[in-house]
This record gives structure tokens, sequence and C-alpha cells, in this order.
């Protein structure tokens, strides 16, 4: 097996350790998100954390560092160590070697170097709450992944934040539901699901607020993004390119969470009758280096649509 680096690295054990796993290659296929999330409340063993740490570049390291709150200091870490772990399951990188550069909005992309290094198309996109980080990756398409805690609770009413941050057929959907239990469940999910389109586009909130494009929980094609002209008139970030064309994939994550995945549609993997693929989601809990579970097709993740 061919481990491949960016640039000379000098062994160390982190590396040594990785590859006595023989951590399989993954790959993707068109259509497909991978999804690998850890609970960072699970980890809390030092060395261990400090050897997620030392796969960090200085000055991801000094980001983290300069996070004043104990826990937000370590969730900063953990995102960027599972994002060059999940990164190097895909091309057998040292997860230490990758070096990215951001859009406008600080979406980054790997930055591939010029030399005899094949750049694979990896998209990847990463979402935490205070319990579970996830980074969501595919091939050959841009995607954006959102995830909130089920239990989570608003302190205003739901039509107000629909009336304020929703178009006014999603204000409408939710004002027909009459059960505000089950309101505020289809209020979460259309929020991940409008967060992780505008991830998906590599924007920002202020680069596509949320009331300028309609999600529709329930077409023929399943979950569809209709545009807003706003939203693709901005120059950035290749809005040129945008459509309508993006695959959602919407999930219950580990009991605990919604998770919503966007991705940009192919038409390469159109099926019969024109009907576009749904999204392929395959997840997995980690703990970096130490053990990976597929938990899709299991009780932890539960595809709503
Ligand atoms: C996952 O679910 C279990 C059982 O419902 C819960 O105890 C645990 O806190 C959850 N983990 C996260 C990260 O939410
Ligand atoms: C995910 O996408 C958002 C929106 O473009 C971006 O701000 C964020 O930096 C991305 N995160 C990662 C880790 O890719
Ligand atoms: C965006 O483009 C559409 C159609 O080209 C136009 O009608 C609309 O006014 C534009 N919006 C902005 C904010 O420029």
């Amino acid at each position: 097996m061919i481990w491949q680096r960016f640039r000379p690295s000098r062994s160390s054990a982190f590396l040594y350790l990785y590859l006595k796993m023989l951590v399989p290659l993954y790959s993707l296929i068109c259509a497909e998100v991978h999804v690998w999330y850890l609970c960072p409340g699970e980890l809390n063993d030092q060395s261990q954390l400090e050897m997620y740490k030392q796969l960090l570049s200085p000055a991801e390291k000094e980001y983290a560092d300069s996070i004043k709150e104990t826990t937000l200091r370590k969730h900063a870490m953990l995102s960027c160590a599972l994002k060059r772990t999940t990164l190097s399951r895909y091309c057998k990188i040292d997860p230490r070697s990758f070096e990215f550069m951001y859009n406008n909005f600080h979406k980054p992309e790997i930055l591939w170097p010029s030399d005899d290094i094949v750049e694979l198309p990896l998209h990847f996109n990463i979402s935490h709450t205070t319990s579970l980080i996830a980074c969501g990756i595919a091939m050959d398409a841009n995607i954006g992944i959102d995830i909130e805690e089920k239990k989570r609770k608003t302190t205003k009413s739901i039509l107000s934040l629909a009336r304020c941050f929703f178009t006014p057929s999603e204000a409408h959907y939710l004002t027909e539901i009459s059960d505000s239990y089950a309101q505020e469940k289809e209020f979460f999910k259309l929020w991940t699901l409008k967060e992780a389109y505008v991830k998906a586009l590599g924007l920002g909130l202020s680069g596509a607020p949320l009331n300028e494009f309609t999600i529709n929980l329930k077409t023929s094609k399943g979950i569809r993004v209709s545009k807003a002209s706003k939203v693709c008139n901005d120059s950035n970030s290749g809005c040129d390119r945008l459509s309508e064309n993006w695959l959602f994939a919407l999930a219950k994550l580990n009991s605990s969470h919604y998770m919503s995945v966007c991705m940009e549609d192919d038409t390469r993997c159109q099926g019969p009758e024109n009907s576009p693929a749904p999204v392929g989601l395959k997840v997995w809990k980690t703990i970096p280096f130490v053990e990976d579970t597929l938990v899709s097709g299991t009780e932890a993740v539960k595809l709503i649509a």
C-alpha cells in the first residue's frame, strides 16, 4: 500500500499507529455521501486528545488554543482532527499533510500540491452541536451538512421564527400543523435542510439568507429546493453554476439529532424516467485511530427522507 504524502514529513508515532490499524481506503460513488461523526463527550483521555491535536496545522492549533472556553476549544480541535482523518481515509494521505484554501465564507477545499499526487475531487463539510461533530464527504459534488439536537428548544414561537427566517410557503406549511410538538419538529427539519443547502453552496447565512429559497419537503422527487433569484445573483462561490439540482437526505442520528445533507445533483447519476438518484447515505461513528463503527442501517441512523 502506498502512503501518499504531500511533502516529506518525519514518520511519527501517530502515523505509525494509523498505518498499523490498516485503515482501509474508502471510496465514494456518485450521489453518495459518507458521514463520519464523533461524540466529544466520550473522548476524555488526555494523551489521545493530545495525539489528535498533533494532526492540526500550526494555524489550526493557534486558532483552537485561542478559544477560552474549554469545551469549545476541545470541539474546535476535534473538528479539525475529524476533518483531517476523514479526508485521509479517501486518499491515504497523512492526515497532517493536508492544506486548505478558503472561499469568502471560509469554506475550506483541499489545496492539492502540483507534484505527483493524484487530485481527487473530494468535497466535505462539518457541523457540530454541543454533543456531536459530523463530517460529510462526497466526490465530484459540492456538499453541505447540518445537525441539530432534537431536544433543542426555541424561546420564541415557532411561527414567529418561521415568518422571520423562512419563506411564506414554508411558514404556511408549518401553520398547517396544529400539534405544537410536531410543528417544532418540522421547523428543525426545515432549518437543518436550509442550513445544509446554504453550506453546500459554500455561502454563509449572510450570503444566502434563509428566506430567499424554499425547501419543499414533500415532492415526487423527495426533498427539493426552489431557487430564489437572489441567491444566485451573488457572484461569489461559483453561484453561476447553481441550479435547483440539489439532492437532500434527512435523518435522525443517534436518536438525539436531526441531520441534513445536501449535495449537488450529478446528471450522470440519473436513474430511469429521468428521476435523480436519491442520496446514498452511509454513516460511521468514529473514534479516530481507535474504532470505526458503520451505523447506517442500525437504530443510530433513521432515514426520514
Ligand atoms: C446518543 O444516544 C444516547 C442514547 O439515546 C444518549 O445517551 C447519548 O447522549 C447520545 N449521544 C449524543 C452525542 O447525543
Ligand atoms: C462548511 O460550510 C460552511 C458554509 O460555506 C463554511 O462556512 C464552513 O467553514 C464549512 N466547514 C467545513 C469544515 O468545511
Ligand atoms: C436577481 O436576478 C433576477 C433575474 O435575473 C432579478 O429579477 C432580480 O432582481 C435580481 N436580484 C438582485 C438582488 O439583484
